[in-house]
């Protein structure tokens, strides 16, 4: 993470959701935009709150907490309406919520349970829309506000251990693009970033993780990105700076999502496989 601040958020004031751990993007993202001067309410399920780590984070940012679950519009009115009497109008909303109940579950895309799987929409995409509208309907989003949500290239393509959070993310790229129009007659502005695979609590409950992770750091010419480098790229749109940029799914992630297959995993891959290369095969 930069070290420097380059006091991009000084005079912002947010709500974060999604910080559960020290390894959280969201955690991350909270350190850089307090380093810029923002000032925040740190939200999270209250199932979360017996973890007991959200309150280090508070006190080291002086944030105060209001535990919501995303997939209730009652705790999420209650939630902004008390984020209005704390800071006024909000200047940005960081959405950092994701979770598969099949893949926790270890049921395969073939045999979703639809209930888990309903579930999952709800929890990784859909309280992105429930939270726009309630924040909206509290008055509690400032004209030229920046909302940042977190995204995976499983959306696009599939990455067969994705499973439903491919559909997910797809829904949540969606929401942005479709909140992105009407939210534009305010400048307000919408986006997604599109995150390297990261080691993080959602991240390693994803089977073949480990796989996945070392394949794209394989393929992209950066490497992967992580946890800082997103928080860092997140105060840029959070801040003035990218005020004419709205609806998009911005990548994230090294270049991965330009390439094709690298030297390295070539190479890899013929040694794993035994496949000769043109040079051994003497053409
Ligand atoms: P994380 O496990 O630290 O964060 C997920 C958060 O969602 C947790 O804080 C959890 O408590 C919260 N959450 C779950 N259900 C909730 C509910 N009903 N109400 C409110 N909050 C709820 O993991 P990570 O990786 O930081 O995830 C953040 C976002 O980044 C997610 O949207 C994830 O899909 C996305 N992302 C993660 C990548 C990775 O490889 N870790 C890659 C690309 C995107």
């Amino acid at each position: 993470m930069a070290e420097k601040s380059y006091g991009l958020l000084e005079g912002k004031k947010g709500v974060i959701f999604g910080a559960l751990n020290e390894q959280s993007i969201a955690w991350a993202i909270a350190e850089a935009v307090h380093r810029e001067g923002g000032r925040f309410i740190l939200s999270n399920a209250p199932v979360a709150k017996r973890l007991g780590t959200l309150e280090k984070l508070a006190e080291k940012t002086g944030s105060p907490i209001i535990w919501a679950d995303a997939t209730n519009n009652d705790d999420l009115m209650a939630l902004f309406q008390q984020a209005r009497e704390t800071f006024g109008p909000l200047d940005f909303i960081v959405h950092s919520i994701g979770m598969g109940l099949n893949i926790r579950k270890n049921r395969p895309y073939e045999d979703l349970n639809y209930d888990w799987y309903i579930k999952t929409l709800d929890i990784s995409a859909i309280s992105l829309h429930r939270i726009i509208h309630c924040a909206l309907k509290q008055e509690a989003l400032a004209d030229g506000a920046s909302i940042v949500t977190l995204s995976y290239i499983g959306a696009q393509r599939t990455f067969s251990k994705y499973s439903e959070m491919g559909d997910a993310k797809a829904l949540l790229e969606s929401i942005v693009r479709s909140w992105g129009y009407r939210l534009g007659k305010r400048r307000i502005r919408i986006n997604a970033i599109s995150q390297s695979p990261t080691p993080t609590t959602a991240g390693s409950g994803i089977e073949g993780f480990d796989a996945m992770y070392e394949f794209a750091q394989r393929v992209a010419p950066l490497g992967n990105a992580d946890a800082k480098s997103c928080a860092d790229y997140t105060v840029t749109l959070l801040s003035d700076l990218t005020r004419m940029v709205t609806m998009q799914t911005l990548y994230h992630d090294g270049g991965f999502s330009s390439m094709g297959i690298s030297d390295e995993l070539i190479e890899t891959l013929a040694e794993a496989l035994g496949v000769k290369q043109p040079n051994e095969a003497g053409s």
